[in-house]
């Protein structure tokens, strides 16, 4: 049974709320458990089973969050940056919490889905070089795509003389437009495949991560949490 200390929850939960708002939610007589007012900081709640509510209102408990943000251009996907705004600048208030990370990344000049996560077990299950989970982007080019393009992507390219890639599926949507589906995640690596075909990508989205499709009505610069379903979709696709 995962006990843990109500304002210990409340503000984990609540990332705009502090441990000493949660204690003055308590004194002030707000929060109930399971319907019933409680009003010492220090109670011990089953996390997953207790109801808490804060006026009313209930806090449902996750473990872990999974964003789904829509990054646009000029941003990096690191936790944090010197120079440069990431990605976690970009979270509301209500979508921060200690631990989160980027799952992945895209350049600073590419635009997309980027996972967002404070879960290190499914990340790792994700990125590491054996998950093979597709990544999807839409990709226009400077140039028209070459005759030979697609079956030399489906090949396993090797690109930079010595980099070997796994085969990679594209699919010409126009002379200079182009999906392309990557089974890894090699640095700059569609840029890089393109590059080897005299070629040059001038924009390039993720559009989804495994079987979760990048939210159509996620503006640039916005992020969402993603759906149970969504979740599960992350690492169950077909
Ligand atoms: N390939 C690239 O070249 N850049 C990205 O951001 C993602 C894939």
């Amino acid at each position: 049974m995962p006990l843990m200390r109500l304002d210990k929850f409340i503000s984990g939960q609540m990332p705009e709320v502090s441990r000493n708002d949660a204690k003055e939610l308590l004194k002030k007589g707000l929060v109930t458990v399971d319907g019933v007012t409680e009003k010492h900081y220090d109670y011990k709640l089953d996390t997953e089973k207790a109801v808490v509510a804060i006026s009313g209102e209930r806090i449902v408990y996750r473990e872990h969050l999974y964003i789904m943000l829509n990054k646009p251009s000029g941003v990096v996907c690191a936790v944090r940056d010197k120079i440069t705004p990431t990605v976690m600048e970009l979270l509301p208030p209500q979508l921060r919490r200690p631990g989160l990370f980027p799952a992945g990344r895209l350049d600073k000049d590419s635009v997309g889905f980027v996972l967002l996560t404070d879960d290190g077990e499914l990340a790792h299950r994700m990125l590491s070089p054996s998950s093979h989970v597709p990544k999807k982007y839409f990709v226009r080019l400077e140039n028209d795509v070459e005759s030979g393009v697609t079956e030399l992507f489906k090949s396993g390219m090797t690109i930079d003389n010595d980099e070997k890639c796994l085969p990679a599926e594209l699919e010409i949507l126009s002379p200079k437009e182009c999906f392309v589906t990557l089974h890894e995640g090699k640095f700059h690596q569609i840029k890089r495949m393109f590059a080897a075909t005299e070629n040059t990508v001038v924009y390039l989205k993720r559009i989804a991560i495994g079987g979760v499709i990048l939210d159509d009505k996620l503006d640039e610069g916005k992020a969402r949490l993603l759906e149970d379903n969504e979740i599960k979709g992350l690492i169950c696709y077909d």
